[in-house]
């Protein structure tokens, strides 16, 4: 530890540019290709200088690339953190994953990421011109996550973006195209880094440490599940892919050979460098038990594809292990080669090796940083990522809050500006954030406030006495319940024990019911939580008019909550990325159970939910009419052109989000237990006025229809192809198509999401 400290302050005062005398290698070539310029560089290095620039990948008192001061190479720090926004200190707080995708907006989602990666480069331009490394301070993100959202227990859930293929590999395309900036351009903005590769989708640690969990998947749901997301994240450029903490069928991820080699590299294309998860290479031997010393587990990890290692100290440090293996010829110089390309490339391209002044994003200033653009941003997304459950005697939108003479604001989520967050957030600048209370209580003539839960969102500690007394004797015509769990509940590391409200909240929803008079008292409930809990009751209750979902919606979660409830009633909301089920035995298995096709997420069950993937509602309604299909008998590998109309029958300005389902009903059933239905395409569709008529067409395409078949692959078979526009329980419209002829060979692996 001491000795790492020294590490640390003695890179720190290293400067930028003290010798220009070597720009002649052609390394630093401007006028030569990358290739040339990496082979270069790469052919300067000795095999242990390669080796320490493969071993420290971030992680918390690790992470910073030792120079290399003869050929004038910096320190370099890989790791940070851009889940929703820069996770430095007082970066813009974008709304939680989670909520990105429940607005099934791919070009807001894109622009969180470009923001983001503005503001994270902001930061590394003042890193670079102090000469300061270390943790977060590199342009490389360990993000998006576009780990399948599965069970309601996993403390991660708020970090992906649901529990459909389609929908995260479409957002892990614009993420990754956002974080980059424009492929064609000279320069990376930052880097992405997809992950966790691959099948990490629970335990955190409840029943068993994600650190030596093994997840056994059949070969059918590893390829429909688990991998098509990464493969769609590598066809969008991704420069990283993080492997993961868990064994798949035996085998640790990081030593998985097939995993990383087999499909990553060779399935899939992919030509960037891998990080491991961060001690996920220790564990391999500690945790996992899967090699018997530490030398081993590192020898494993290098051969299997890890290109770079995240720890967490020195001790945990593999890679180092590597001198000794090397000397000892266990390793040789030709992989380290391999290893290390992907890694000075990705540095290269973000500008490294360049003069500073030919990259502009090295000209961004901090001032960006809480700007009225990126504020106004994270409002609108937040804005677009609340779904609207249950909307009663249309309580909502509230034109006139002066209808309500006594309004209460109820319960532990009302003000509560840390837990509304989600993990992997900055920490923002308290000026800048809202919460239910601070943003709404002016717009009602008299408030209260009382929080019931004086432990906040545990609510361990609730007066139940002093509840019901104060609900009684007070009379008020409008209460805003604010219930949900907050990152104290669930996130990283921390899986919940139940889908109930924690503890007393429960409660609390009940003694609210027990005590108000319906006819004098109108009830919203809002929920702040990252993945379902069990609100069968307030669904139930005409006691409750409606129900509004805000995930974790971070710093603009009040002031976008005003606009989406208070005035005019434009309608903003977003659709659910993941099944909602009533409670916890509709599913088939517990978090450690992996096979989907038992009944897990809408693709396989047959339960009805509480609230179906894909459901939310707005303030007016539309009509779906005129499907058609350019074709309705088609041949295996054809593709599809899809033709309907909608129209705003409502009253209000609204956006739609359009959903498209495709049921894939085989002529021979027993090749293959596909999907109930899937995702193959969606649109939001912004401010469409009342009677306004849109006509939509989009195309599927031949991948769309594949089935992957054990031992052969991705098949496009003899079929009905059944289509449902709107939702998939009970469409709005839809329309069969026949696909007859010799089956068509699709590949190993698909993306289902491509742009
Ligand atoms: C850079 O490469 C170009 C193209 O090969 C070459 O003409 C030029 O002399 C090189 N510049 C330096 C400084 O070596
Ligand atoms: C963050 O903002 C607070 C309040 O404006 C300020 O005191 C603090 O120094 C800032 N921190 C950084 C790292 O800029
Ligand atoms: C990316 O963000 C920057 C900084 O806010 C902004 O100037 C730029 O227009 C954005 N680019 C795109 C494509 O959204
Ligand atoms: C990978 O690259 C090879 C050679 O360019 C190409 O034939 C193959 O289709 C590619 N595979 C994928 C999955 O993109
Ligand atoms: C509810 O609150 C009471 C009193 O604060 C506490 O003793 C009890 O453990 C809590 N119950 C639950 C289920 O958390
Ligand atoms: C609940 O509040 C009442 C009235 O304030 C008080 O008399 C009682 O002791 C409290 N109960 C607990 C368990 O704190
Ligand atoms: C405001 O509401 C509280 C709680 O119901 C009530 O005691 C008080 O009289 C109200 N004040 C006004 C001005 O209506
Ligand atoms: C509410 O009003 C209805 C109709 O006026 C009445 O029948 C009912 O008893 C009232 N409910 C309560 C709880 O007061
Ligand atoms: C229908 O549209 C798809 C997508 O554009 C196209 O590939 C296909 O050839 C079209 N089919 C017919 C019969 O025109
Ligand atoms: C259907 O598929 C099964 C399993 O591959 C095969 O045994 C059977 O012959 C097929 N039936 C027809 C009618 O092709
Ligand atoms: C379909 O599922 C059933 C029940 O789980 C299983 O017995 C059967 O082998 C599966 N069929 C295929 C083709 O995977």
């Amino acid at each position: 530890m001491t000795w790492f400290f020294l590490f640390f302050l003695s890179i720190g005062l290293i400067k930028e540019g003290k010798c220009r005398d070597n720009e002649d290698f052609p390394f630093r070539n401007i006028s030569l290709d990358w290739s040339i310029r990496v082979d270069d560089l790469i052919s300067r290095l000795t095999p242990h200088e390669i080796i320490d620039q493969m071993a420290y990948g971030g992680g918390w008192n690790d992470g910073v690339t030792p120079p290399i001061p003869r050929l004038n190479i910096l320190p370099y720090s890989w790791g940070t953190e851009c889940l929703r926004g820069d996770i430095s200190e007082n970066s813009t707080g974008f709304p939680q994953a989670i909520n990105l995708a429940s607005t099934w907006n791919k070009q807001l989602v894109k622009s969180i990421a470009n923001a983001t990666a503005y503001e994270v480069h902001a930061h590394y331009n003042v890193y670079r011109r102090e000469g300061l490394y270390g943790v977060h301070r590199g342009l490389s993100c360990f993000s998006p996550v576009i780990n399948i959202m599965r069970h309601p227990l996993w403390g991660r859930n708020q970090e992906t973006y649901g529990e459909c293929p389609y929908l995260s590999g479409m957002f892990a395309i614009y993420f990754v195209h956002g974080l980059q900036g424009p492929l064609s351009a000279r320069y990376l903005n930052t880097n992405a880094g997809c992950k966790h590769f691959d099948a990490h989708n629970g335990p955190e640690n409840i029943p068993l440490s994600r650190f030596s969990f093994n997840v056994q998947i059949s070969e059918f749901d590893w390829r429909s599940t688990f991998l098509p997301a990464f493969h769609a994240c590598v066809n969008a450029g991704s420069y990283g892919i993080m492997c993961s903490y868990n064994s798949i069928n035996g085998i640790p991820s990081c030593a998985n050979n097939r995993l990383l080699t087999d499909i990553l590299r060779r399935g899939m294309n992919f030509t960037g460098y891998i990080v491991s998860d961060d001690d996920a290479l220790v564990f391999i031997n500690i945790e996992h038990h899967y090699v018997n010393t530490n030398e081993e587990a590192a020898i494993i990890a290098l051969e299997a594809g890890v290109n770079l290692e995240l720890a967490d100290s020195p001790d945990a440090t593999m890679f180092e292990l590597l001198h000794k293996a090397y000397d000892e010829g266990k390793i040789n110089h030709q992989i380290l080669i391999e290893r290390v390309k992907p890694l000075m490339y990705t540095r290269m391209r973000l500008g490294e090796f360049d003069p500073i002044e030919m990259n502009d994003y090295n000209k961004i200033s901090m001032d960006i940083i809480q700007s009225d653009l990126h504020r106004n941003l994270a409002r609108q997304i937040t804005l677009q990522s609340f779904v609207l459950l249950k909307n009663q005697e249309n309580l909502l939108p509230i034109h006139n809050p002066n209808r309500f003479s006594n309004v209460l604001f109820l319960g532990p989520m009302s003000n509560n500006p840390i837990q509304q967050y989600g993990d992997y957030s900055p920490i923002v600048d308290p000026y800048y954030v809202t919460t239910p209370l601070s943003s709404l209580q002016d717009c009602f003539l008299n408030t209260s406030y009382n929080e019931a839960c004086l432990d906040g969102t545990r609510c361990l500690n609730y007066n139940q006495t002093d509840i019901i007394n104060y609900l009684k004797i007070n009379v008020f015509d409008l209460i805003i319940l604010s219930l949900g769990t907050g990152q104290a509940i669930e996130g990283e590391g921390n899986d919940r024990v139940s889908m109930n409200l924690p503890n007393n909240q429960s409660q609390l929803l009940e003694d609210v019911l027990n005590t108000i008079n319906s006819n004098k008292t109108k009830i919203l409930l809002l929920i702040i939580s990252g993945a379902p809990v069990d609100i069968q009751l307030a669904e139930e209750s005409n006691q409750i008019q409606a129900i509004v979902q805000l995930g974790f919606g971070a710093q603009e979660l009040g002031e976008a909550l005003k606009m989406a409830i208070i005035g005019d009633g434009i309608s903003k909301f977003g659709r659910l990325p993941y099944t909602w089920p009533n409670k916890l035995s509709d599913l088939p298995g517990d978090i450690t159970r992996y096979d989907m096709t038992s009944g897990f997420t809408y693709r396989y069950s047959n339960v009805e939910p509480l609230y179906r993937f894909g459901y939310g509602l707005s303030y007016s309604s539309f009509f779906y009419y005129d499907l058609s299909f350019n074709a309705t008998n088609i041949k295996p590998g054809d593709g599809l052109t899809i033709y309907f109309n909608i129209k705003n029958i409502g009253q209000r300005i609204s956006d739609e989000v359009i959903e498209i389902y495709l049921s894939i009903h085989l002529k021979n059933t027993s090749l293959a237990n596909v999907s109930l239905a899937q995702l193959v395409d969606f649109e939001r569709i912004s401010d469409i006025n009342p009677a306004e008529i849109i006509l939509y067409q989009t195309i599927i395409k031949p991948e769309q229809m594949a089935v992957y078949i054990d031992g052969k692959g991705f098949l496009i078979l003899p079929a009905t192809l059944e289509f449902k526009i709107g939702n998939f329980i009970e469409p709005y419209l839809s329309g069969d198509v026949i696909i007859d002829g010799d089956s068509y060979y699709v590949g190993q692996y698909i993306s289902y999401a491509s742009i």
